[in-house]
């Protein structure tokens, strides 16, 4: 039996080894973590179950033969977050640089697999060289299994993809189907072609930093949701971010203990300035409302125009979706309203209600915008919004103008509760606009055209610049005082915690991609 023993053990302590320990002092130097030792921060002490450790490729390609490292590549199994289930994969950069092909890729899809069948979220932990050069087009079929895993479980289980060293070609396309995308500054890329193809193609001079670095895709292409200075705060991240979801589309949100005190917020009363143009933080609302220290935004750096993020209001998981006055004036455009509507339809698919702060002055116009497709990329908003069925609350504070009105979870497109403050203009759009448009003829004919335009101006915006003729026909269910907000929010999502409502029968929807 001894022998027996000892033959388990030689296996498992090689698989432990990775590449060895010269590849693992060289990831260290990088700043790197190894595959393992992700793991083991990511899951709670002593709670990782492996599966597959002992996987090894088939390949006698080039030399492949002599290359065999148990495991292939990549560290998979499942462990807890907190006490609760995860299936986790960790590619190993040691072994054949985390290369992907047959073995390393069936490893993934198992666990992929598993984690549909018992509604855990999947987290991938991504540092690879790409599609195993050696393995040729196994190495392509494996990608596209996992690809086709990554779109059958969407909306079924979350799905989470840190990015803590290369992830360049066709690779991408995993991380860019699952749920969310966090990358390490400094020390992870992802792009479709490297800086090398770049310059032959387009001539342009450009560093794998600039071209697909964290900063670049949490900033300009969306691509990534979250950033991390290194990797232990990254790992801390996703720990963090695992604790707002629910592990599958029929579970509810985690809630964490909640003692009711005085939910009044005074300091809300004030924090509308005089001036209806000047800007004020929308985050300063948000933290007003939410409980204390319960926020964790998402995408914060790319389109900040809008604020979108998870929170808890008494415990519970909520999703805030917000314009944000102090950027741009808070106005819709096209990055603002894609990032608004994946964020909403996330919510959906994993029954977390949305808790929206509406302050839009409308779309952003101009040729740049409608060149690119405002027009599509707004009704994403919209559709995101109309079909999303989870309870839905609104709170307008200052400006609602125009279509963006309707866009912003109005009472029209099935929000349940909709608040306004009185500083609330409800309007077709900003009064001096409207004066000047439907007062044209009797401003041009007056004495003193200025004084007229004043006063044609002062009366729309006696009539329309308020939430009262909104209120009168409905569209807002309650004027609140700001300092009510919280209580009001808490009181609303209890009356719509058992919430049901159900999209007609249908194969899928056409959003306007
Ligand atoms: C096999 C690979 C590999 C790969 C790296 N290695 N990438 N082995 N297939 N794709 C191996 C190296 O041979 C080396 O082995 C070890 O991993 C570490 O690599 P280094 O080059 O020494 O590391 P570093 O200098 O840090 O550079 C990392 C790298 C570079 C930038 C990722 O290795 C690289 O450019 N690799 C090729 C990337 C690539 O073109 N992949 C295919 C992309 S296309 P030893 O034994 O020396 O330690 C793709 C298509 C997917 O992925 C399609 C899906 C539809």
């Amino acid at each position: 039996m001894k022998e027996h023993f000892e033959a388990l053990d030689t296996r498992i302590a090689k698989a432990l080894q990775g590449g060895g320990s010269e590849r693992v002092a060289a990831q260290h130097k990088k700043g790197k973590l190894t595959a393992r030792e992700r793991v083991d921060l990511l899951l709670d002490e002593g709670s990782f179950q492996e599966i597959g450790q002992l996987v090894t490729h088939r390949s006698t390609n080039f030399g492949l033969d002599k290359q065999q490292f148990l495991g292939d590549g990549v560290v998979t199994g499942f462990g807890t977050i907190d006490g609760r289930l995860v299936y986790v994969f960790s590619q190993d950069f040691t072994v054949l640089g985390g290369s992907l092909a047959e073995a390393h890729a069936q490893k993934i899809c198992r666990i992929m697999d598993l984690a549909m069948r018992s509604g855990a979220p999947v987290i991938g932990l991504n540092d690879s060289g790409g599609a195993r050069i050696q393995e040729g087009v196994v190495s392509l079929a494996g990608y596209a299994d996992i690809f086709y895993r990554n779109v059958r479980a969407s909306g079924v289980v979350p799905q989470i993809s840190a990015i803590l060293g290369p992830c360049a070609g066709g690779a991408v396309y995993s991380p860019a189907l699952t749920d969310f995308v966090l990358m390490t500054e400094g020390t992870s890329y992802m792009f479709v072609t490297g800086p090398n193809v770049v310059k032959t193609v387009t001539h342009e001079e450009v560093s794998s930093e600039d071209l697909g670095g964290a900063s670049t895709h949490a900033t300009k292409s969306g691509v990534a949701h979250f950033t991390a200075p290194n990797e232990l705060e990254a790992i801390r991240e996703l720990r963090r971010l695992v604790g707002y979801l629910p592990g599958n589309c029929e579970d509810e949100p985690p809630t964490v203990p909640f003692t009711p005190s005085d939910e009044s917020r005074p300091a809300l009363d004030t924090i509308i300035p005089d001036n209806p143009n000047q800007p004020y933080d929308i985050r300063e609302v948000l933290n007003a409302v939410i409980d204390p220290d319960s926020s964790m935004e998402v995408h914060a750096d790319y389109a900040r125009n809008m604020v979108v993020g998870f929170a808890r209001v008494a415990g519970r998981t909520v999703g805030c979706v917000a314009n944000q006055p102090a950027v741009l004036a808070g106005v819709l455009d096209i990055d603002a309203s894609m990032k608004a509507a994946r964020f909403v339809r996330f919510c959906d698919a994993f029954n977390i209600p949305l808790l929206v702060f509406v302050d839009v002055p409308g779309f952003l116009p101009g040729t740049d915008q409608e060149w690119r497709g405002i027009i599509n990329h707004g009704a994403k908003l919209l559709y995101a919004f109309s079909e999303a069925t989870v309870p839905r609350i609104t709170v307008i504070t200052r400006k609602a103008y125009g279509g963006a009105y309707d866009v912003m979870n109005s009472k029209h497109i099935g929000a349940d509760m909709n608040y306004a403050w009185p500083t609330a203009e409800i309007a077709v759009m900003g009064a001096k606009g409207a004066a000047e448009i439907i007062f044209k003829g009797e401003i041009a004919k007056a004495d003193d055209p200025a004084a007229k335009w004043a006063e044609k101006e002062a009366q729309y915006k006696e009539q329309f610049a308020n939430p009262y003729e909104a209120a009168a026909r409905g569209f807002v269910d309650e004027v609140i005082r700001p300092s009510e907000t919280r209580s009001k929010i808490i009181a609303a999502l209890d009356m719509l915690r058992n919430k049901v409502d159900t999209m007609p029968r249908k194969k899928h929807g056409n959003i306007p991609l």
